[in-house]
């Protein structure tokens, strides 16, 4: 087999997120702008032979973990397809997902079929009225439908991404936590990162994650640390006292793991994005359709993870926001 992925840092990369659109069907205000957003192009879009190609060549450097995302992945037609193919590479151990869930009812079975196990689901809030105020738009039935049909089409884990946004979503801990003890999903709390359309993150509107430990201990029950499976993966995880229930957090603000990271983004587009604030990108697409020989490709991912920085800015006065928001990055 070819050499790891190893960085300037000596972390090792295996794990590929694959953005399949920049399109969705919501317009949460951290990820999109409101209105006329300028998606891709669709001739822009990485096929599913590309894409199939691409992971091909990772899996020799140790790439065994994939995650899909967006936009919203579900609005990307023949998604299932796409897994098939993905499953059938012999070195891929792991396909998850992360979705809004919108569309989860109707293709959660076909997905579980075509060999998806790990679901991620975002929903910020349990409210409805939240749920709009935040998505700006319609949805949040379909949402919990589409959890409910997941689980019993089997998908295991099942974890629901919700980020925490001060002054909007501390009504939504509590239900949360209760939540966590009836549904058998574990709820993770984001730390709200700036990644926004409209540049409107301020840190001041960032819901720490050790707050809401406390608020969860305190008013639903204390919580003991449970580490995680991955320990390079982003979240932390807790248990409720009694057993019942397992939250995590994903204090990428207030602790970031930079220092763990295993992880590397092909975006819709066919660009390679080292870090998820990485002010520069790698054109895969244009070597995947100009006759690039496969060392060409491997050489150029090589070049972007040698370039990858320590860590993120966020807490440091020369940080610069990415250009591209995150529903066109892929979260
Ligand atoms: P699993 O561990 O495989 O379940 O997936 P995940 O938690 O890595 O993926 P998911 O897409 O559910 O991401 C959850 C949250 O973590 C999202 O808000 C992401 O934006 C954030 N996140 C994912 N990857 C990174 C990363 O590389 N850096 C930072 N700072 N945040 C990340
Ligand atoms: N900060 C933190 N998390 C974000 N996500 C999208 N935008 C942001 C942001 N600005 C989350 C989504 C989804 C995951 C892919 O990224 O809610 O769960
Ligand atoms: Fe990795 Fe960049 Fe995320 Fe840090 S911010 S964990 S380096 S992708």
């Amino acid at each position: 087999p070819e050499l790891p992925l190893i960085d300037g840092f000596g972390r090792l990369h295996n794990n590929l997120r694959i953005s399949v659109t920049d399109r969705c069907n919501i317009r949460c205000f951290y990820c999109m702008p409101a209105d006329n957003v300028q998606f891709m192009h669709r001739d822009k879009l990485l096929t599913f032979e590309e894409i199939v190609r691409f992971v091909r060549l990772m899996v020799p450097m140790g790439i065994n973990k994939l995650r899909l995302t967006g936009g919203e992945p579900l609005v990307r037609k023949d998604l299932a397809d796409l897994v098939a193919m993905l499953s059938e590479i012999s070195g891929i151990k792991d396909i998850g997902i992360t979705t809004n869930g919108i569309l989860l009812a109707d293709q959660a079975q076909d997905l579980y079929d075509a060999g998806l196990r790990r679901l991620n689901v975002s929903l910020d809030a349990l409210d409805p009225v939240k749920f709009q105020e935040i998505t700006r738009r319609e949805g949040y039935e379909q949402v919990l439908e589409g959890i409910e049909v997941a689980k019993r089409v089997g998908f295991d884990p099942i974890k629901i991404n919700a980020v925490s946004i001060r002054g909007i979503t501390e009504s939504e801990i509590v239900p949360f936590g209760k939540f966590a003890r009836e549904s058998g999903c574990e709820i993770r709390f984001i730390e709200y990162m700036p990644l926004d359309a409209d540049a409107a993150w301020e840190r001041e509107k960032v819901l720490f994650s050790s707050e809401i430990i406390q608020t969860l201990s305190k008013e639903v029950m204390p919580l003991v640390p449970v580490g995680n499976p991955d320990p390079r993966a982003p979240s932390t995880d807790y248990q409720f006292k009694d057993g019942h229930g397992r939250v995590g957090f994903i204090p990428s603000v207030s602790q970031p793991f930079c220092e763990q990271c295993n992880r590397f983004r092909l975006t819709a587009d066919g660009k390679i994005r080292n870090c998820l604030f990485s002010l520069e990108e790698t054109d895969i697409k244009q070597l995947l359709r100009g006759d690039a020989l496969d060392d060409e490709i491997v050489t150029a991912v090589r070049e972007s993870i040698q370039a990858k920085w320590a860590g993120h800015h966020i807490n440091a006065a020369d940080f610069v926001q990415p250009k591209r928001p995150m529903h066109s990055i892929g979260g």
